[in-house]
């Protein structure tokens, strides 16, 4: 799968997005390396606290099935230039997808990608048990 096809999916994504309070909508896309593909929109909630980002639910989709061989994960917002993922999504890749690309796409068709180690150096982490 290409990253434009992958992005096209995070598109597809955006449009169940549920972002009645920032207005801003937000679409993930998630590539395993077995091929599978996993979707995840933004979230929101009256108790803006519990809003829930694309790209982590996006994730949850892949883990709750079982796959967490992730390779690329993208995503896409509706306002100007690239949307990069926010701290906190940066840091639950960094867990689950050390070697992960993130494809930050635009609305003009243009995107750029980055290793996760490149959005987040030196990430925390603790030895798993
Ligand atoms: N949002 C995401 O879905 N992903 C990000 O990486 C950044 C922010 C969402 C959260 C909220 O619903 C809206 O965008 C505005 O912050």
């Amino acid at each position: 799968m290409t990253d434009k096809e992958l992005l096209a999916l995070a598109i597809d994504a955006r449009g169940r997005a549920y972002a009645p309070y920032s207005g801003y909508f937000v679409g993930a896309s998630v590539l395993c390396a077995d091929g599978r593909t996993y979707l995840g929109c933004n979230i929101e909630n009256a108790s803006y606290g519990a809003c829930l980002c694309a790209e982590r639910a996006a994730l949850a989709a892949a883990v709750c099935d079982g796959n967490r061989n992730i390779v690329k994960i993208a995503v896409i917002g509706s306002g100007e230039g690239i949307c990069t993922p926010c701290g906190i999504c940066r840091q639950v890749i960094s867990e689950l997808a050390p070697e992960c690309l993130v494809i930050c796409g635009d609305n003009s068709g243009e995107y750029e990608a980055f290793p996760i180690k490149e959005l987040l150096p030196r990430g925390f982490n603790l030895p798993v048990p």
